[in-house]
Order: structure tokens, then C-alpha cells, then sequence
């Protein structure tokens, strides 16, 4: 194939093409050093000023305050799972899929850990309401919810009240939208959605949390945020390129209007799609409730059943538009719209499902 498809693939994602051909056109001679990135060590100033920039990026974008820091570890969003309760101890969860519970699930596997709210009655359409308050059970240390619910295709468009300092899984809306993370006590993102390829974890957390170890004597190094944090994310190996990649992404976010421009582009892309799904009840069955609709994975099912949802997947490849099935666990279709998905393969989807319900494709 020599044009790219129109890629709605939930993760790995979308990469700004601007950032693929700025890796490709430095790939074979970093920054004219006579090796490729990948060919060098970590200990090395060219690779402490990429993991610098990419740093100072990051922090840049979010305005990030002097109370906190940004870190690049391995191991996605599962490791953090439970280095989370490793490092910072009892958890309080909210349980809104999938990811959500796996969070929890892990976190009772360390210690003791409580669910306070779940939608998995609901087959996860919500997130809870805006004014529901979460009280802290006695000896919780925090309270954990994920912001964007990739396989339900929910998103919280509010942060949730407690009392309890918030750790968040913003592995698939990071970089969508201004926040103010200076209100969390860590919060962690897988890159391979919004923000690089797999194998990097961005981790954004109080620097007082982070610096000091206050878990188990048993926690092996490698899993404390300390070790990780004393030694400016190179304790161990990183994935030296994969945070070059996160690097670009951060700054080809900055020149296109920051969090800000994500944010609006994010909105008028994601509402192109539900007013088409809205404009056919007849046809199409969105998943989630009003109020909960994420704005990077638009989950929906075809009334007529799983026949017809595979013919919309079949004339989809015919269109150069790829990766809508939802996920293994539950079925349906999903597109998935982050940051990098073009306007133009918006405009592609939104033609065909228009023309699916008309009977044209
Ligand atoms: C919100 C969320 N959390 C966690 C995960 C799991 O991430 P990883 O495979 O990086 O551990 C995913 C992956 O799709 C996700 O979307």
C-alpha cells in the first residue's frame, strides 16, 4: 500500500505523520551523529537531552507545577497497576470497565483495596455523575478511577471529589485535553495511544510521593517510583527510542495548539461521529449513556446484529478505513479518534456510516 489508511485502530494508534517522517529522516543519523538512536547508549548526552526535552515537554503542556514530575518507565499500564499499590499503598477504585477493574484487581492482590462505585451492572455505559462524592474508607491512601474507558468507550468529563488524593489511568485521553494534573497525586498513561508507540509509561506524580519509598521492604527496586525517580527515568535501560517518540509527539502537540488545539479537535471529531450514529437511531446503537461519550473511542453496535456489523467492517476496508471492530471482550464496533486521526478520516468514517444507513454501502 502506498498511501496510508484511515486508521481508527484503538492501540497501539495513530502517530502524527509529521512525527513518523521526522523519526524516518533522523532514524539512520541521529541529529547528524554518525548513529541511529537506537545504536546508542542511554548514558550518553544525546540521549539525555531527547529524555530531557521529552520531560520538559510534557511538563510544559500541562503547566505542569514544581510539586510535580514527569517519568518515562516499561511495562504499560499494567505494571502500574500495581506498582501503584507497591508505592503508594490501599487504594479506593472506582470500576468503570475493563482496565478499571484490572487496576482494582491487582491493588487486592498487594493489600486491602475497595471498590466504591461500579457500572458493571450497566455493562459499563457510565461514568458516575458529577456530583457524586467518594468518602475515603479508613486507611485508604488514594483513590483511583481511569479517565477514558477504552473498551466501553466512556470518559470522565469531570474529575471526581474525594478527599482522598486521586491517582488516575489516563492511558487513552492523555494529551486530549487541558488539565490540571498538579491536582493528582500520580497519574500514569501508557504512550500507545495519544501519545508514542508501546513500551514506554509516562508517569506524572508529586514529587514527594515518588522520591521517597515508604512500601514493603520486599518491593523489589525495579518497582519502586524512587529508584525511578533518583535516576531520571535511566535506572535501567529505557526504551531509548520510544521516548524519542513520545518527545515529538509532545512537541508536534505544542505546535498544534497544545492541549487546547487537542481539545477542540477532539470535540468537533467526535461529535462529527455522534451525530451521524444520532441522526440513525434506527441503525445505529451508540453504547454510552449521554454524559459519559468518550471523545477518543466511539463504541456503537448495528441494531440488525453482528451480520451487518461485518458488512460495515468489510465496505470500511474498502474505503482505506481500518480498525473499527471493538474489542474481543465485548463485540461491536469502535473508532477510535485520538489526537492524530486526520480531519479527512473523520470525514471518510462519517461518509460511510452515512451511506451504511442509507442502504449505499
Ligand atoms: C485505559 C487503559 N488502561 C490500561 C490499558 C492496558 O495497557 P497496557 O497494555 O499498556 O498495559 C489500556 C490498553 O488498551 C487502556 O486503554
Amino acid at each position: 500500500m502506498t498511501t496510508r489508511y484511515h486508521n481508527f485502530s484503538a492501540g497501539p494508534g495513530a502517530l502524527p505523520l509529521a512525527v513518523l517522517e521526522e523519526a524516518q529522516r533522523n532514524f539512520l543519523n541521529h541529529e547528524g551523529l554518525g548513529a541511529s538512536l537506537i545504536e546508542m547508549s542511554h548514558r550518553t548526552k544525546p540521549f539525555e537531552s531527547v529524555l530531557y526535552a521529552a520531560r520538559d515537554t510534557l511538563a510544559e503542556l500541562y503547566g505542569l507545577p514544581d510539586t510535580h514530575e514527569v517519568l518515562f518507565l516499561q511495562g504499560g499500564a499494567h505494571l502500574q497497576f500495581a506498582m501503584v499499590p507497591l508505592n503508594l499503598g490501599a487504594g479506593a477504585y472506582i470500576d468503570t470497565g475493563v482496565w478499571a477493574k484490572r487496576a482494582f484487581d491487582e491493588a487486592a492482590r498487594v493489600g486491602p483495596a475497595w471498590k466504591l462505585w461500579t457500572s458493571a451492572a450497566e455493562n459499563y455505559r457510565n461514568v458516575p455523575a458529577p456530583d457524586a462524592k467518594f468518602d475515603a474508607p479508613e486507611g485508604a491512601k488514594y483513590l483511583h478511577y481511569t479517565t477514558n474507558n477504552t473498551i466501553y468507550g466512556t470518559e470522565f468529563h469531570h474529575v471526581p471529589e474525594s478527599a482522598l488524593p486521586l491517582v488516575s489511568d489516563m492511558s487513552s485521553d492523555f494529551l486530549s485535553r487541558p488539565m490540571d494534573l498538579g491536582r493528582f497525586a500520580l497519574v500514569y498513561a501508557g504512550a500507545q495511544k495519544n501519545a508514542g508507540p508501546s513500551g514506554v509509561t509516562i508517569i506524572i506524580a508529586r514529587k514527594d510521593l515518588v522520591r521517597s519509598f515508604t512500601g514493603a521492604a520486599n518491593v523489589p527496586l525495579i518497582m519502586r517510583y524512587s529508584i525511578h525517580a533518583e535516576n531520571d527515568s535511566m535506572y535501567n535501560t529505557p526504551n531509548t527510542f520510544g521516548v524519542y517518540l513520545v518527545g515529538l509527539v509532545a512537541k508536534w502537540v505544542k505546535a498544534n495548539g497544545g492541549l487546547a488545539g487537542m481539545d477542540a479537535a477532539a470535540d468537533e471529531k467526535a461529535s462529527m461521529i455522534y451525530d451521524v450514529l444520532d441522526r440513525h437511531p434506527e441503525v445505529f446503537d451508540p453504547h454510552a449513556a449521554p454524559g459519559s461519550r468518550s471523545r477518543m473511542n466511539l463504541t456503537f453496535r448495528i441494531r440488525t446484529g453482528a451480520d451487518a456489523e461485518k458488512a460495515l467492517l468489510a465496505a470500511a476496508e474498502k474505503r482505506g478505513i481500518v480498525g473499527l471492530k471493538g474489542h474481543r471482550s465485548v463485540g461491536g464496533l469502535r473508532a477510535s479518534i485520538y489526537n492524530a486521526v486526520p480531519r479527512e478520516s473523520v470525514v471518510a468514517l462519517q461518509g460511510l456510516l452515512t451511506d451504511f444507513a442509507a442502504g449505499k454501502a
